[in-house]
């Protein structure tokens, strides 16, 4: 089996390019490299994936659609799982081009590809921010999705329906994935548990956004990973006499939306505090309201993706922190 993973370079898709490269798949990573953020981790996640014999890396944009269509000619993979994404819920609000660009276009031109190469199973990375405003938890695939609050949403949202409509068309198998803020070694340093790692260490305050008073269903990169592993010899086939309860198939195309989160809220506070005890300093907090463009709380119901492959998010979230802070001391010395 080939697979090919866009965004290798970033936080869930090196992980996952590494889970398979260990099992002695056939990796072709392409990530432009972006800087967004520290570029020099995206560097460091490269080299490691660098050291497996059958593991090949092009560095492009997804916008190019000559150069993407070249490499994937070349690599004809039977799998390809989509990150690559301009992501962040702030960045979005003063940038949003970059997001239209990398988004919209980028997952045109795979869907594009996609479809001539015949692929087998299309993973496109969604987010939990379509769910928008809804009030009613936990999220459920099969819930309406109708109101955003910011571009970064949007556009996942939107990649949604032109994902489906190409999956109508040309009866392509694609499942969409809306993950639940994904935390771990490597991650990402716009998100919030990195940043205030960062400012704890170097004692400075910390914004904490409507006064804490929100949840998150944080989810560790190793359920992702395993989850996403479990997925791939799983396209939504139409065909399929089984009926699966509260499925979120498509009607009339091999398409179907899974959530892929921990199950458990966190409030925002007993994070911190965690983070607190683990690197045995106190926060100085500054207590600020609601930022625009982000959601009050999410929490996600994974039963759907559980009866389809098993997946079974283990960490706790205590447990999770303990292994990021553990690696962001050793990374940055
Ligand atoms: N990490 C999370 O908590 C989370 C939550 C919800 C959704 N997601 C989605 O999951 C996917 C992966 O997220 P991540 O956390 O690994 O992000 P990331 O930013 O670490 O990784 C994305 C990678 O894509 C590359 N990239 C961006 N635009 C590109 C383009 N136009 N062409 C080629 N490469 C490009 C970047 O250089 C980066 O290495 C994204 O689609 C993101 O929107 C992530």
């Amino acid at each position: 089996m080939n697979i090919f993973i866009t965004g290798s370079s970033g936080f869930i898709g090196f992980h996952l390019a590494q889970k398979f490269l260990n099992k002695g798949v056939k990796v072709h990573g392409f990530d432009s490299m972006n800087n967004y953020y520290d570029i020099k981790l995206k560097k460091a996640r490269l080299n490691i994936l660098k050291k497996y014999k059958n593991f090949y890396f092009t560095r492009g944009k997804l916008e190019n659609e000559k150069k993407l269509t070249l490499c994937l000619n070349k690599f004809k993979p039977q799998i390809i799982v989509h990150l690559a994404a301009q992501a962040g819920v702030r960045y979005s609000i003063k940038n949003p081009d970059t997001y239209l660009n990398s988004n919209i276009m980028g997952t045109f031109n795979i869907l594009k590809i996609s479809q001539k190469l015949k692929i087998k199973h299309l993973i496109i990375g969604s987010s939990s921010s379509v769910y928008g405003s809804n009030k009613k938890f936990p999220f459920q695939e099969i819930d309406k999705t109708d109101h955003q609050l910011s571009f970064y949403a949007a556009t996942k949202k939107s990649t949604e329906s032109i994902a489906h409509s190409y999956s109508s068309l040309w009866k392509l198998p694609i499942t969409m994935l809306r993950f639940f803020t994904v935390y771990g070694p490597f991650g990402r340093p716009d998100m919030a548990y990195f940043k205030f790692t960062k400012k704890i260490l170097s004692g400075k305050k910390i914004d904490i956004y409507n006064k804490g008073r929100m949840y998150r269903d944080y989810t560790y990169i190793d359920d992702i990973v395993d989850g996403i592993y479990k997925l791939i010899n799983k396209p939504p086939n139409l065909n399929s006499k089984k009926k699966i309860k509260n499925d979120s198939i498509s009607p009339v195309a091999p398409y179907r939306i899974l959530n892929i989160g921990n199950t458990k809220k966190i409030y925002l506070l007993d994070f911190i505090k965690t983070l607190e005890k683990e690197l045995g300093k106190k926060i100085k907090k500054n207590y600020m309201p609601m930022q625009k463009g982000d959601v009050h709380s999410t929490l996600s119901d994974s039963s759907l993706l559980k009866r389809i492959t098993g997946y079974n998010p283990k960490t706790n979230y205590k447990v999770g922190i303990k292994k990021f802070i553990d690696w962001y001391l050793s990374f940055y010395k």
